[in-house]
């Protein structure tokens, strides 16, 4: 398990095995966008996936990562946990995510602009905005708890059209 490097060629499958093996601490994989990938992470033994096109910095021509997100989340069926990032700028954006079955949502950039800005008060504060801005657009959907978020409170359209 040494010389990996940063984006490895040799990264497949057996890869994920030797992986599996080698430790018992969860395996989450991050940057699961297709759902035929999240069936392998799945029968591969993987304990969650992470949607995520690394903040569109891999490969920006791709779909965002919400829109990759309800067919991972059929693909998995419940049966491991599936996390999103990418372009979650606000608490209605987490609000959607989460109502398209994450089971949670991360950030990458928004907590590097406040840290940047003002240190770590500034991440505290981008934390409680999000958080605000989240408690503030399930309430005005009707869902006031974690438990009461659905998939009415978006619609979708067919990004593959
Ligand atoms: C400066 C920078 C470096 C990053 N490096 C990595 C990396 O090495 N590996 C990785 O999986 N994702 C990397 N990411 C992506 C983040 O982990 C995360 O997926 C992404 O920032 C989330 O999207 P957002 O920035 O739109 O919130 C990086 C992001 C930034 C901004």
């Amino acid at each position: 398990m040494k010389g990996f490097g940063m984006n490895p060629a040799s990264l497949d499958w057996a890869f994920v095995d030797k992986l599996r093996k080698f430790t018992k601490m969860k395996i989450v994989l991050k940057g699961i966008e297709a759902p035929e990938d999240a069936k392998l992470a799945v029968e591969h033994g993987v304990d969650g996936v992470l949607v995520s096109n690394h903040g569109g910095r891999a490969m920006e021509t791709g779909r965002a990562t919400i829109e990759d997100l309800p067919e991972v989340v059929d693909a998995v069926n419940g049966r491991i946990p599936v996390f999103v990032d990418g372009g979650i700028r606000r608490g209605s954006d987490a609000l959607k995510a989460l109502a398209l079955g994450a089971t949670a949502v991360g950030i990458g950039r928004p907590y590097l602009w406040a840290l940047t800005s003002f240190g770590q008060a500034g991440v505290e504060r981008a934390l409680e905005i999000l958080t605000a801005e989240l408690r503030l657009a399930m309430r005005q959907c009707g869902m006031p708890t974690l438990a009461r978020i659905n998939k009415s409170a978006v619609i979708l359209h067919d990004s593959r059209s």
